[in-house]
């Protein structure tokens, strides 16, 4: 059955969590689909996992659906949410409203994803007026990283704590599906998770949210460099890959691979009578 935004609010009122995980390709979101996954999330931060940058400023809308479409392709049940990225929304709300008509047009996805409280409420309304869901992102907003002075934990001291609750509850009046919280407190999330009737999807954010999310190199040991505290690396892929690739060196090196079982082979007739007429040139 494909998950949509309602099914994911049904979720939280049924107490089932809701799983979301990030892909940015068609493999990988075969792979968390046939797995069961409730949702996927093509997430901007594509531009470090997947391109190399630093953070995700530079992601484009071009980068965007570029990713999108293709883990649209492979997710067959699950609700697949595209980030919109930095300056693809904050600009104006017809620019909001264009480049998520585009996400879903283009891209295939179910819903967008954008970050901001309070100061996005008029986009988030525009978007769902236009039929399209979204998905609110509070706390730890990577897109608002060199305001924050670096990747921290957000809503420690009360003035911001209650901006963060109030913003939750700004983005759901605004008509957001479901909210993520990231890097916050986790006492705090719980407060939200429980002010708010539409779902809270956690990263960083503790046990008592709605909902998981995580970024799937993260999970899986794929991570080059940092890896946040919150991220458990459920297995380690990394070192499977490692391994392989040295297999396939060395074997390569020693003209053991490829092997008899990796070949084709031609009629010997056909052969002969290449060699034959070459040899005569
Ligand atoms: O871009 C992303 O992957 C995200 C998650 C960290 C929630 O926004």
């Amino acid at each position: 059955m494909k998950n949509t935004a309602a099914t994911i609010i049904g979720q939280k009122q049924s107490g089932e969590k809701i799983t979301m995980l990030t892909a940015y390709d068609y493999t990988t979101a075969c792979i968390a689909d046939g797995c069961g996954i409730n949702s996927i999330l093509v997430g901007d931060s594509l531009g470090m996992v997947m391109l190399g940058y630093d953070t995700t400023l530079p992601v484009t809308m071009e980068d965007m659906l570029h990713h999108t479409k293709a883990v649209s392709r492979g997710a067959k049940n699950a609700f697949v949410v595209a980030d919109m990225p930095f300056m693809s929304y904050q600009t104006s709300v017809y620019d909001a409203v264009t480049n998520a008509g585009r996400l879903i047009k283009e891209g295939g996805a179910q819903a967008v994803k954008l970050e901001g409280g309070a100061e996005v409420c008029e986009q988030i309304k525009a978007i769902v007026d236009s039929s399209i869901p979204v998905v609110g992102h509070l706390g730890l907003t990577p897109q608002s990283v060199n305001a924050f002075g670096g990747f921290k934990v957000q809503g420690k001291d009360y003035e911001r704590a209650k901006r963060l609750i109030e913003d939750a509850l700004k983005i759901q009046r605004a008509g957001a599906c479901a909210v993520v919280l990231e890097c916050i407190p986790a006492e705090l999330a719980a407060i939200i998770t429980e002010q708010l009737m539409i779902p809270t999807i956690g990263i960083g954010a503790g046990a008592h949210c709605d909902g998981q999310v995580l970024v799937y190199q993260d999970m899986l040991g794929l991570t080059q460099g940092h890896t946040p505290k919150f991220a458990k690396q459920f297995a380690d892929v990394g070192a499977l890959m490692r391994q392989g690739i040295a297999e396939y060196i060395e074997q390569t090196r020693a003209s053991a691979f490829p092997a008899e079982e990796h070949t084709y082979s031609s009629d010997m007739q056909v052969i002969e009578r290449l060699k034959k007429e070459l040899s005569a040139r």
